[in-house]
């Protein structure tokens, strides 16, 4: 433990701006660029004056500080431990080497009562000198801020002409101990304990590890990313599953060289392990920031639309919701499958636009316990941002329950429920003027399509979607490209908001076969034609020259 303390002014500094910046606008999730690009003068330093200027209680409030582990998170830590000083934060609470995963940042601002949270990450992005870099803001509700927020955080960067700073020695990450600023106490503490102490809460480790320790090998892939600490805390310590249990398990700046995305491609090596159908019974991967996550089975992977389907299904076999659940919610491309469920239960589902700040009013307001994205993200009201190992004893509980493997879980689903065959296709890095046509183009389409012929159907509804949320009552418009056909078959493009190389294109395909049809096929055979009839339709292959998507799901 180590004090210091520093009460003359002299040492806060303001730092003038030559001119604004114009191009500080928050994505889907927070700021994301390249590396190089926050590495500019004064760059990270002007978002983080708007984000200081525009939190509500900042001044005598309590904010969560941490990230990925990613190249430059120490820094970033640093320049915000100084800035938020010199903007009269009474507490910083920040972790031993800055780790500290989305889920696990969340859980921190609802319990210390933060005003908010800064988490230094550029999520399942790749990370290092040539990677990419990014700022995340939380509001006190521990979610991703609202649009109401960031949009007033971007407009202050755009008139900026100051931050303020600390002249201070960067305050020690490599323990934890309790240090001042001025009247700024900054609490380093462990970023592991607090999240491993709700999982405790939420599951019945016991039984996963009876379950675990009775020949059912698990491995686990953290991608030299931010869940290994935690990981090999829950799994090789509570669990007690062998040691090497967790993959990649210590998170490095560049994690390795590699892609922290837990898919079929950038998680190759997990994957190949187990639908090669060898060693292990299951097997699961986090994506850099700890909020995504990657379900597999023997010879089976699942997809993220069914993982949620299936944890609603079978809710009550985890002690938190074994009185069941209140309601759930999906993101507007996420496949129907989790819809069926909700309706045999007979408990609300709201569609909501991508991205996880607009699950906040339904989580909130009660309405709903469990949510989900495609985008290999499920969470539920025990914080606000999706949790990926969350999810992964979330599936080890059920198997623990029905004593069976992932493979029949997902066939006694199907055989109950029907089955969304249900596929993403990425195209990235596409010139962005290029991606821009092609959208405005379909876009301008749709009123047409209606009625019309598509994939051997009709047409039922083409939009691009809105949203009104029901508890606030605002509208969210243009959050894709839907084209719905009358077996309830769906095709949806949307441009991504988190790339930071061109336009990613993203398409979602989709189609139900019910519980007497043909439940075993390829998805990529299931979609063929609707494949086939967007691609001709949106000119993709035409347009983009690329005759096949960058990453299948
Ligand atoms: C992507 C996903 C979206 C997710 C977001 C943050 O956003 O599609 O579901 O919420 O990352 O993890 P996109 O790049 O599609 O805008
Ligand atoms: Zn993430």
């Amino acid at each position: 433990m180590s004090s210091k303390d520093l009460t003359s002014d002299n040492n806060l500094l303001r730092v003038c701006l030559d001119k604004p910046f114009s191009d500080q606008k928050p994505g889907t999730s927070g700021l994301r660029k390249s590396t190089k690009y926050f590495q500019q003068s004064n760059y990270l330093e002007s978002f983080l004056e708007a984000i200081l200027q525009t939190l509500p209680g900042i001044e005598g409030g309590i904010l969560v500080v941490g990230g990925d582990g990613r190249f430059g998170n120490k820094h970033g830590i640093d320049v915000i431990i100084r800035m938020a000083a010199a903007h009269g934060v009474n507490k910083i609470i920040t972790t031993v080497d800055g780790i500290l995963s989305t889920p696990a940042a969340s859980h921190l601002i609802r319990t210390e009562k933060a005003v908010g949270g800064i988490i230094l990450s550029a999520s399942h992005n790749p990370g290092g000198s040539e990677g990419d870099f990014g700022v995340k803001i939380n509001g006190p509700n521990g979610g991703p801020a609202v649009e109401s927020l960031t949009d007033a955080i971007y407009a202050k960067t755009t008139k900026l002409d100051h931050y303020l700073i600390f002249n201070h020695d960067p305050i020690s990450l490599d323990s934890s101990g309790t240090h001042a600023i001025s009247n700024t106490i900054i609490e380093v503490i462990d970023g592991i304990d607090a999240y491993v102490e709700l999982m405790q809460k939420i599951f019945d480790l016991d039984k996963i590890r009876d379950f675990l320790n009775n020949d059912f090998h698990i491995a686990f892939d953290a991608m030299h990313a931010v869940t290994g600490p935690y990981a090999i805390r829950l799994f090789e310590g509570l669990l007690n599953t062998p040691s090497g249990t967790v993959r990649n398990g210590v998170p490095l700046e560049d994690f390795g060289g590699c892609h922290p995305d837990p898919n079929l491609t950038y998680a190759k090596d997990l994957a190949s392990l187990l639908l090669e159908g060898k060693d292990f019974a299951f097997g699961a991967a986090c994506d850099g920031d700890g909020d995504r996550n990657m379900i597999l089975g023997r010879n089976c992977f699942v997809n993220p639309s069914d993982s949620l389907a299936l944890l609603t299904a079978n809710a009550t076999c985890v002690p938190a919701y074994s009185n069941g659940l209140v309601g759930v919610a999906r993101s507007m491309p996420t496949s129907s499958a989790v819809d069926v469920v909700a309706k045999d239960l007979g408990i609300d589902c709201f569609e909501t636009p991508t991205g996880w700040k607009f699950f906040g009013n339904l989580l909130d307001s009660g309405q709903i316990t469990l949510c989900g994205e495609e985008s290999f993200g499920t969470g539920s009201n025990h914080v606000r941002e999706k949790d990926g190992l969350w999810s992964v004893l979330f599936w080890l509980q059920i198997l623990a329950e029905k004593k069976c493997s992932v493979q029949d879980l997902m066939r006694q689903h199907w055989a109950k429920f029907g089955r969304h065959y249900y596929s993403r296709h990425d195209y990235e890095s596409i010139e962005t003027d290029k991606a821009q046509d092609l959208y405005m183009r379909v876009e301008s389409l749709l009123p047409s399509l209606i009625g019309s012929s598509f994939a051997s159907h009709n047409v039922s509804l083409a939009d691009n979607f809105t949203y009104r949320d029901p508890v606030d009552g605002s509208i969210t418009n243009r959050q894709g490209l839907r084209i719905i056909l009358d077996d309830g078959s769906r095709v949806v493009l949307r441009l991504s908001g988190t790339g930071t190389q061109g336009a990613t294109l993203r398409v979602y395909l989709e189609r139900y076969v019910s519980s007497n049809g043909n439940l075993t096929q390829d998805p990529q055979e299931a979609l063929a034609e609707l494949i086939q009839t967007i691609d001709s339709f949106a000119e993709i292959t035409k347009r983009t020259g690329m005759k096949r998507p960058t990453v299948i799901t």
